[in-house]
């Protein structure tokens, strides 16, 4: 559809894939739905997931820390061990293998030439390998056993966005059916609990004055900038600190709040901006306790939180959604403030300088 490849009104068409993320997070739940209402995968592909003693997902960038997050679901709802492998790493520092592995891709392009070196190199030892991918055709769907497609529509902006949270919304069904096909069922529904995170995400589409403002305060000016975290929400930070740099080219780091006492605290000087997510209750109390060392050395701090966690000096409250599935809400503030910032500092924010959409090159 033309329409997909266009502008229209927007700036930039990061802003504008940005603001996808509702309806394509939509269109997922419909492309994976049943007669009954139900999720449904291929069967051949449930089946071939839960073949497997273990699950290596390969991936890089922003598709790598996609991955990090789909092996919580994975191995929280279909109790499958799995490993997430940066592609680049693996190809010359491969594990030990278990008997019986299932390859995941996921790539929004398809073309990534080092995910592709693994793939070819695991086809070699004879593995079974399914992409996870935006572009349906491309080498990374056709040279594998399988492919689940991400019904993103075309990303332009090099930063990517929306094909994050549909990598975060596909892997989340494929583990719940998963699941089911092992006779497990989930605590929630997860139809139900997406459609309340397309909500969430519309919710956060439409406070962009909001992250505008939070962009200006903390990184209008600033050399560097951290994002802490525990359990999921330090994927999150890791995702929003790849944002953070690749547009707007400020040093940014993302950490686990528990490492931080190991080193990076050391970092920390006067006015240094911390953003630190804080949306799982079962970590909460340690995240706050991070925030406050880095507070009592002179940082800046950015608290966002999830609503029912919410405390008084917060910046930012997302609206509620299933805590497992907060990192597809819980992004969307962080790529608007890196789009802001990035505008602020008078950065290309669609073509951010020595990057290529898709990095076709070992
Ligand atoms: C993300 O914003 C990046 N520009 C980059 O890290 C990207 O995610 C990575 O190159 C992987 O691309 P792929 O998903 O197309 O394989």
């Amino acid at each position: 559809d033309a329409s997909d490849i266009e502008k229209g009104t927007y700036p930039h068409y990061m802003l504008k894939e940005i603001d996808e993320q509702p309806l394509v997070t939509r269109r997922i739940i419909e492309k994976y739905r049943n007669e009954d209402g139900g999720l449904t995968v291929d069967a051949e592909i449930v089946n071939a997931v839960n073949a497997a003693d273990r699950i290596y997902i390969i991936a890089a960038g922003t598709s790598y820390h996609a991955g990090l997050v789909g092996k919580q679901f994975i191995e929280n709802w279909a109790k499958i061990p799995v490993e997430v492998h940066i592609a680049s790493e693996f190809s010359y520092n491969m594990p030990l293998l278990s008997e019986n592995p299932l390859f995941i891709f996921i790539s929004q392009s398809g073309e990534t030439a080092d995910s592709r070196a693994v793939l070819v190199q695991i086809k070699e030892l004879g593995h079974k390998a399914l992409t996870i991918t935006n572009v349906q055709g491309s080498t990374l769907s056709r040279e594998a056993d399988y492919t689940l497609l991400l019904h993103a529509g075309p990303e332009i902006a090099v930063a990517s966005t929306k094909a994050y949270t549909a990598q975060l919304a596909v892997l989340s069904i494929l583990a719940a059916v998963a699941a089911y096909g092992k006779g497990r069922s989930l605590e929630f529904d997860l139809t139900k609990e997406l459609g309340i995170v397309a909500n969430a995400m519309e919710v956060l589409c439409d406070q962009k004055e909001e992250m505008e403002a939070i962009a200006r305060e903390y990184l209008s000016t600033t050399r560097n900038a951290f994002f802490i975290g525990r359990s999921v929400d330090y994927y999150v930070g890791l995702e929003g600190s790849l944002k953070l740099k690749e547009i707007s080219y400020i040093q940014a780091e993302g950490f686990a709040g528990g490492e931080l006492k190991h080193g990076t605290i050391a970092l920390i000087e006067n006015g240094t901006p911390i953003i630190a997510l804080a949306t799982q209750e079962h970590v909460n109390l340690s995240i706050r306790g991070n925030v406050k060392e880095v507070v009592a050395r002179g940082a800046n701090p950015c608290i966002i939180t999830m609503k029912g966690l919410e405390e008084e000096d917060d910046r930012f409250v997302l609206p509620s959604v299933h805590e497992q599935l907060s990192p597809l809400a819980a992004v969307v503030p962080l790529q608007l403030i890196s789009y802001y910032a990035a505008l602020h500092r008078g950065c290309d924010v669609d073509k951010p300088r020595n990057l290529a959409k898709s990095v076709t090159v070992e």
